[in-house]
């Protein structure tokens, strides 16, 4: 009997209460909340939600924020690691790299109890902006920037990248970014993360696990897809030829397409108000328009070609609002994973909860192998 699943869509792999899907309705909610209805939170309290199970009050989150911006600096070694990295490398790899160099060090590194778990865990969401930030400066000739504890974690995050203080409208658009990212059901790099967990290795290459997965073009890698496509667009005449060459050559065009929604991805939904107002904002660059033109244009070929929408995802109006706050195209991938961070850590401590090793099988084809 062959009961593949390839790709094992539509497979119920684990049980979770960290995040709710609905691929047909186009739903995510966090631990019960709509991800919409989350806009008004800062990340800090959202990955709060994620990781504990609830929204803190006023006193716990006032000691969370305390803990997490008390751990946004890097140690001087790490600063060294990103010094010696290859300037040409993908942030991911960087990141990868430090995520490892920063794990031999933690004062629990040989303690796997939840407590010591959840620690490490806070750590990482604290450091993640703080190494792709200062390995983006680095790789320009420019020293890495001190977090700024009156900062929240969006803000904190441009600040370190560009040196100066953000506005208010693109502290807040960063905020939402990294909420919009923070989770995401069993997707590939999460369930990447769980396996690695379910093998009760330790969380830190767990999380290398995840962000080794989520670099992948049809994964995370999909918003540098997107933001290159907008660039080679360039102009809202030419999205018409680019829809067309796209089809010809049956290339996927990125930020399009969902494994689950079958609909369009609410996350998409709140990232285009969110690059319709950047666009207000700044009204020499078209990105919004193009981006909105392609919309349209993929929807009508792709009805054409076989009577179904293929809906715009998390990573494409991800890409315009990014254009529009000058987020260079090689950092997007990592800042997808300052955000996802809060996810993949949750479903690590979620898993070790209650582990079993997760553990499929392969139908194993019979061949005859020629000498
Ligand atoms: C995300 C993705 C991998 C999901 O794929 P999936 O569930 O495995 O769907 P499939 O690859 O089986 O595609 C189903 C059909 O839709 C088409 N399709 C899906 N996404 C497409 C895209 N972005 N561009 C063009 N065609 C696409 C496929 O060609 C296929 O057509 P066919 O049935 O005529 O062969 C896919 O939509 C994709 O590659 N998107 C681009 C990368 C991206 O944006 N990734 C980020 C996801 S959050």
């Amino acid at each position: 009997m062959d009961n593949r699943k390839k790709g094992l869509e539509d497979v119920i792999a684990v049980e979770t209460k960290i995040a709710y899907i609905d691929g047909i309705k186009g739903i995510l909610a966090y631990r019960g909340i709509n991800v919409a209805d989350l806009m008004d939170y800062s990340y800090e309290e959202v990955s709060h939600l994620l990781l504990k199970g609830y929204l803190p009050d006023e006193s716990e989150l006032s000691d969370y924020i305390t803990t997490l911006r008390n751990e946004r600096e890097l140690d001087s070694g790490v600063i060294d690691i990103l010094r010696i990295c290859n300037k040409q490398a993908d942030a991911m790899d960087v990141l990868r790299t430090a995520v490892s160099y920063i794990s031999q060090y933690d004062a629990d590194y040989n303690d796997n109890s939840v407590d010591a778990n959840t620690r490490k865990a806070v750590k990482m969401i604290a450091k993640f902006p703080t190494i792709v930030a200062a390995f983006y400066r680095i790789i320009n000739g420019l020293e890495p920037v001190s977090p700024d504890s009156e900062l929240g974690h969006g803000a904190n995050f441009l600040y370190m990248l560009k040196g100066t203080r953000p506005t208010e409208l693109e502290a807040e658009i960063m905020e939402k970014d990294l909420i919009l990212s923070a989770e995401h059901g069993l997707n590939a790099s999460t369930f990447a993360s769980r396996i690695t967990a379910s093998t009760l290795s330790d969380i830190h290459s767990a999380i290398i696990s995840g962000i080794c997965t989520l670099k992948g073009p049809l994964h995370g890698g999909a918003r540098l897809g997107a933001m290159n496509m907008l660039d080679e667009i360039g102009s809202i005449d030419n999205v018409e030829n680019f829809v067309e060459e796209c089809i010809i050559a049956k290339k996927r065009i990125a930020g399009f397409g969902h494994r689950v929604y079958k609909t369009y991805d609410p996350r998409a939904r709140v990232y285009r108000n969110l690059a319709k107002e950047l666009s207000y904002e700044d009204a020499e660059n078209g990105w919004y328009e193009i981006a909105e033109r392609l919309e349209d244009v993929v929807n009508r070929e792709f009805v054409k070609k076989s009577a179904k929408i293929i809906y715009p995802n998390v990573d494409f109006y991800a890409a315009v609002a990014y254009k529009y706050l000058s987020i260079p195209a090689q950092l997007s991938t990592s800042i997808f994973a300052l955000g996802r961070v809060a996810g993949w850590t949750s479903h690590c401590l979620e898993q070790y909860e209650d582990n079993r090793l997760i553990r499929p099988r392969a139908k194993f084809i019979w061949r005859i192998y020629d000498k």
